[in-house]
């Protein structure tokens, strides 16, 4: 449990999802000065299970509650005293995006504003950093060539993506607004342990496993940049730690595939660790109708916080996409 008026203590929203629940081990790890304060509301992508590692840390509480309760957050900054806020809090899927957007606007937008306007009241001009995770998804779509940049113009195509969008150029207007110290990090495809069930990768080993076929939209030749989370989680505390308020940075793990190759390198994983008694699972692979509004490719250009921060991606597709399959395996104890 975390003393209350420790003097740093920071708020990191949407700790129990992939990457928060990456994150938050990391952070305490590397940073034994900070408490940590995690605020998750639990929707269907929160699992506490993935913090079991932290539950009983001195300089860790949990509280169960909504980034979009103005009260409950303010009370929190009051409280807890905190110094400093990493917000991963938000719908994160882009196919429930196109289903059902309202609670997209309302957790991505609304929730990021009130983070941002308790922490501008309760700072009151002090130097914090408020550190906003953001997609690369807020540029659109990139054709065979080319790469996002920090300067490349904002383009969404889903309510996914025009919700993170909006929520970035919040935190930009606290900035030049209010002089707030904000930063904001835009990355490629997370991948590794603790993602939930419904994203790409979880869903190619589970229905590998399960014999079922295994789904890829349209053609299979969408392209996506994949950062293993862990270089994710590196990235962000540089950021946190030395980035430059009103910056932005883009992560990106210079690891561009297309779906179906994605498909085909895990299937040849599990063909090497639980062979199928007939055959590859590379034979359940189907594709089946697209997504709407598919964007076909991103890829992202991280010189920029590698010159200024010293960060680069470390682990290589083939190794964290073998440590992702061990992970899920273990998971469904097979
Ligand atoms: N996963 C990726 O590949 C990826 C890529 C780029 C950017 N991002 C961004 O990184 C952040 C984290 O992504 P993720 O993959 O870990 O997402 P996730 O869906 O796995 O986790 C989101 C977490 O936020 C919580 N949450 C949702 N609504 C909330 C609310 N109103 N109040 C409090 N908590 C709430 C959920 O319970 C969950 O624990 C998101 O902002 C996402 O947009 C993710």
């Amino acid at each position: 449990m975390v003393d209350h008026q420790s003097n740093n203590t920071i708020l990191i929203t949407g700790g129990a999802g992939f990457i928060g629940s990456n994150f938050i081990p990391y952070f305490l790890d590397k940073n034994p000065n900070i408490k940590v304060v995690n605020l998750d509301v639990l929707t269907y992508a929160g699992d506490l299970g993935n913090l079991k590692e932290v539950e009983k840390h001195p300089n860790y509480t949990f509280i169960k509650g909504d980034i979009c309760d103005n009260l409950l957050v303010k009370h929190l900054f009051e409280e807890y005293n905190i110094t400093g806020v990493i917000n991963f809090a938000a719908e994160s899927h882009v196919d429930n995006s196109i289903n059902s957007p309202r609670q997209f606007i309302k957790t991505n937008i609304e929730g990021t504003f009130n983070l941002l306007e308790n922490a501008r009241i309760f700072w009151n001009g002090k130097n914090n950093k408020f550190h906003h995770i953001s997609t690369d998804e807020v540029y659109g779509s990139l054709g065979e060539n080319g790469f996002f940049t920090e300067e490349s113009n904002y383009q969404p195509n889903s309510p996914y993506s025009a919700s993170k969008a909006s929520s970035d150029f919040l935190v930009r207007s606290y900035y030049h607004t209010y002089g707030m110290t904000v930063v904001t990090s835009n990355c490629s495809n997370n991948y590794g342990p603790k993602q939930h069930d419904e994203k790409l990768i979880p869903t190619i080993i589970r229905s590998a496993i399960n014999g079922i076929k295994i789904p890829i939209y349209g053609n299979g030749k969408n392209i996506r940049d994949w950062l293993f989370v862990n270089d994710h989680c590196t990235g962000i505390n540089s950021i946190y730690h030395k980035g430059k308020a009103g910056e932005t940075y883009l992560l990106g793990g210079n690891n561009e595939y297309d779906n179906l190759t994605i498909a085909t390198k895990i299937c040849e994983v599990l063909d090497l660790k639980i062979p199928k008694k007939m055959g590859s699972y590379k034979n359940q692979i189907e594709l089946v109708e697209d997504r709407l509004g598919h964007d076909f490719r991103y890829a992202i250009d991280a010189s920029k916080v590698s010159k200024e921060l010293s960060w680069k991606a470390n682990e290589s597709f083939d190794s964290g996409l073998e440590k992702t399959v061990d992970w899920y395996l273990n998971k469904y104890q097979l």
